[in-house]
């Protein structure tokens, strides 16, 4: 089994330019000093990503990724950036499906298998969000609704494109508000994601498939949730945007 383990930052629409840089270049000489097993990647605003990913070239386990893409190559979209854009600039991930552009900029499940589609495409690898909002999980209903979000926006992928798919799962109840998935909780949903590849795709591409953990992690609780088996990392947002606090959790999945 060769499962990646991965922690990324999503910093949202954060830090301005000097702080991005700063912020940059504090985790890339902080990153120097570890062992490499596990992939860091730094998801800043897009105005950043050009020189951030530069910054990242002599170190082979630090990556950068987009915060979203647009579906369509190019075109008469204002304000949008294109995968083939991304690609162009040598990036190596995007993010689809935040639920914060599912739910402020109205991108459905639909839209998002046509940007994932997009992202596959032009060679970039996607890290994929889920996740329930809480009267979901209050309902008992996760399981099914994420399950949705996997078939109307992933499964349409091939083995192959499948495997370029990191899967992030981000209960929307957890996201930004301090409160936490337990680490059983994210373990079961972890464990259920996995059989769904299993069930769609193979084995060995279920057993393969990093699945990040997102929603208010932070260094006080991400090595209970990283000692699941079937949590491969964490996708952090507010935590990421100091360097010693993100370093931690990077550290907690390396021990
Ligand atoms: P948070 O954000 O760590 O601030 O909860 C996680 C995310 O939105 O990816």
């Amino acid at each position: 089994m060769s499962r990646q383990l991965m922690v990324a930052g999503n910093w949202k629409m954060n830090k301005n330019l000097i702080e991005a840089f700063t912020l940059a270049s504090e985790v890339i000489s902080k990153a120097k000093k570890l062992s490499g097993a596990v992939e860091i990647v730094l998801a800043p605003p897009t105005p950043y990503l050009h020189t951030i990913n530069s910054m990242t070239k002599d170190l082979s386990y630090v990556k950068v990724a987009a915060q979203n893409c647009h579906f369509e190559q190019n075109g008469a979209f204002t304000g949008e950036v294109s995968a083939e854009m991304l690609n162009s600039m040598q990036l190596a991930y995007v993010i689809i499906g935040h639920s914060e552009r599912r739910k402020f900029f109205g991108e459905h499940n639909n839209i998002l298998s046509r940007k994932v589609s997009a992202a596959i495409n032009e060679g970039l690898k996607v890290i994929f969000c889920c996740g329930e909002p809480l009267d979901i999980r209050e309902a008992n209903t996760q399981q099914g609704f994420v399950q949705k979000q996997l078939e109307e926006s992933l499964f349409h992928l091939s083995v192959e494109q499948m495997e370029k798919v990191v899967l992030a799962y981000e209960p929307v109840w957890a996201i930004g508000t301090g409160k936490t998935a337990t680490p059983a909780q994210a373990q079961s949903m972890h464990y259920f994601l996995r059989n769904l590849i299993r069930a769609k795709y193979t084995d060995k591409l279920a057993d393969n498939c990093t699945i990040l953990y997102g929603g208010s992690c932070n260094p006080s609780n991400a090595a209970s949730l990283f000692e699941n088996v079937d949590v491969d990392g964490g996708l952090v947002g507010g935590a990421s945007l100091q360097s010693d606090k993100f370093i931690q959790i990077v550290n907690a999945l390396s021990n």
